[in-house]
């Protein structure tokens, strides 16, 4: 594994263009372990809840519960126009997990407050990893 370090940090030092658009300050969650089968609707719209008051739907990202997922899978962000705010299977790169995770979120100039820790970062995280599902069980009940 040591190698890999080296090569990894080798890389990282041989692209600092890439290095310097990742965001700073941010929460190591790996040693939360991921949780499967998250999705929207019933893990993810509840935490949403304490961000209405500035995300409430006057103007800007809305995360109110009629709003929020389609504003936020698969949309750009404002922000960082080049990054989705939401991009399914990869958090690093979701606007969304960096702005509940980072200090710095190179996306929004600060971090978003509301969470009540590390263990709502991760519920996020796995959402955004697992693909960012909507509801629970919809194949069943809405095949094309
Ligand atoms: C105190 C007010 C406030 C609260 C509370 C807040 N936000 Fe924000 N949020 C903002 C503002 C203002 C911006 C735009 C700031 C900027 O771009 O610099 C923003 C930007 C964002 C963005 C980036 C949108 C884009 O298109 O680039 C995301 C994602 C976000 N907020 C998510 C959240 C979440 C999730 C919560 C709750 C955990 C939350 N915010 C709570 C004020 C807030």
């Amino acid at each position: 594994m040591a190698c890999c370090a080296v090569l990894t940090l080798a890389l990282a030092l041989a692209h600092p263009s890439v290095r310097a658009q990742d965001p700073s300050g941010c929460e190591d969650l790996s040693a939360i372990p991921e949780t499967p089968g998250r999705v929207f609707e019933r893990d993810i719209q509840p935490l949403l809840d304490n961000c209405l008051g500035c995300h409430g739907g006057q103007g800007g990202l809305s995360l109110a519960p009629d709003q929020a997922y389609e504003a936020l899978v698969g949309v750009a962000s404002n922000a960082r126009p080049d990054l989705l705010r939401v991009d399914p299977g990869d958090p690093a790169q979701s606007v969304l997990f960096r702005a509940i995770n980072c200090n710095v979120p190179e996306g929004p100039s600060f971090r978003m407050p509301g969470l009540s820790g590390p263990d709502e970062q991760a519920l996020i995280r796995d959402w955004i990893r697992q693909g960012a599902g909507d509801f629970i069980q919809r194949d069943r009940f809405e095949q094309p």
